[in-house]
C-alpha cells in the first residue's frame, strides 16, 4: 500500500467561529496575536455572514476597505451617499493598527442603513450622524464600526435607544496572489434574537459586497494586462497606503529576523 507523501503542516486554533490559520514560522504561533473579537462570545451579539472566493491581490480588498469613498460610486443604491465624497476622512495609526475615520453630521440614511434603522424600531427618515471607522489589524483583517444615530446625540457615543450600529467584519485569507478567500459579515448589537433581521441584514450586506467583488476583479484583471503601470494613490488612500507599508514591513522583518531585532 502506497503511503501519502509527506504534507506540510500549519498551527490552526478555531476561535469565535473561524479557524485561523499560522502560514509563518510555527515557532512563533501565539493565539495572542489573534485579533479581538469579544463580540463572538457575547450574546449581546448577534452575527450574519458569508464568504467569497474573489479573484484579487488581498491588498487590494485591504485598499477597498480602508477608503469608503468608494461606496458612493460602487454602492450607489445601498449604503453610498453624496456626503461620503464631501466629509473628509482621517487616518491615524495606533502601534501596527492604521484607522481611517468618517463622522457625517447631519444627513439622510441611505436605504441600508434605513432599513437597519426600521429592524430596529427607529424613524428611517429621520436625519442622522453616520459614522465609519476602519481597523486594519495585521496582516489581513479589517473591522468596521459603522452606524447611524439620531442627530445630535453623540452619533458614535450616543445611547443606544437613538443608534443603529454594529461592525463590519472582514476577514482576508490569500490563497494565491492574486486570489483570496474574503468571510465578511456584519456583528450588530441591536436586537440580537430576531434571526429574521439578521437574515435580512447579511442578503443586503451580501449584495453590496457582490459589488465590490466585481470592482475588486476588474482591478486585478486591469494590474494582470497592465504591468507596467503603477498604482495611484490619492488622498482619500491613506489608510490603504499605510496598511500596505505596515504589512511590507512585517514581512522584511520576517524574512529577516536577526537584522531587524539588531
Ligand atoms: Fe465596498
Amino acid at each position: 500500500m502506497r503511503g501519502f507523501p509527506p504534507v506540510k503542516t500549519y498551527p490552526v486554533i478555531e476561535r469565535y467561529g473561524f479557524v485561523w490559520v499560522w502560514p509563518g514560522d510555527a515557532a512563533q504561533a501565539d493565539p495572542a496575536k489573534l485579533p479581538d473579537l469579544a463580540w463572538a462570545e457575547d450574546p449581546a451579539w448577534a452575527f450574519g455572514g458569508g464568504m467569497f472566493h474573489v479573484k484579487c491581490d488581498y491588498r487590494l480588498m485591504i485598499d477597498n476597505l480602508m477608503d469608503l469613498t468608494h461606496e458612493k460610486y460602487v454602492h450607489a443604491t445601498s449604503i453610498g451617499q453624496q456626503e461620503l465624497d464631501e466629509v473628509p476622512a482621517h487616518t491615524s495609526a495606533e502601534g501596527d493598527v492604521v484607522i481611517t475615520r468618517r463622522d457625517m453630521t447631519g444627513v439622510k440614511a441611505p436605504p441600508f442603513w434605513q432599513a437597519a434603522m426600521r429592524g430596529n424600531g427607529l424613524d428611517a427618515e429621520a436625519t442622522v450622524d453616520r459614522w465609519q471607522r476602519c481597523r486594519f489589524v495585521p496582516p489581513s483583517s479589517v473591522f468596521i464600526d459603522v452606524g447611524v444615530a439620531l442627530a445630535g446625540q453623540g452619533g458614535f457615543d450616543a445611547p443606544a435607544a437613538v443608534k443603529t450600529s454594529g461592525i463590519v467584519i472582514d476577514l482576508i485569507t490569500p490563497e494565491t496572489e492574486t486570489s483570496i478567500w474574503y468571510f465578511w459579515g456584519l456583528a450588530r448589537n441591536f436586537r440580537p434574537e430576531d434571526k429574521a433581521l439578521t437574515a435580512s441584514i447579511r442578503e443586503a450586506q451580501g449584495k453590496v459586497f457582490m459589488e465590490d467583488l466585481e470592482m475588486l476583479e476588474s482591478q486585478q484583471r486591469n494590474l494582470l494586462a497592465r504591468p507596467e503601470r503603477k498604482l495611484l494613490s490619492l488622498n482619500t488612500d491613506l489608510g490603504g497606503v499605510q496598511a500596505r507599508r505596515i504589512v511590507e514591513r512585517l514581512v522584511e522583518q520576517e524574512r529577516a529576523p536577526a537584522a531587524s531585532a539588531a
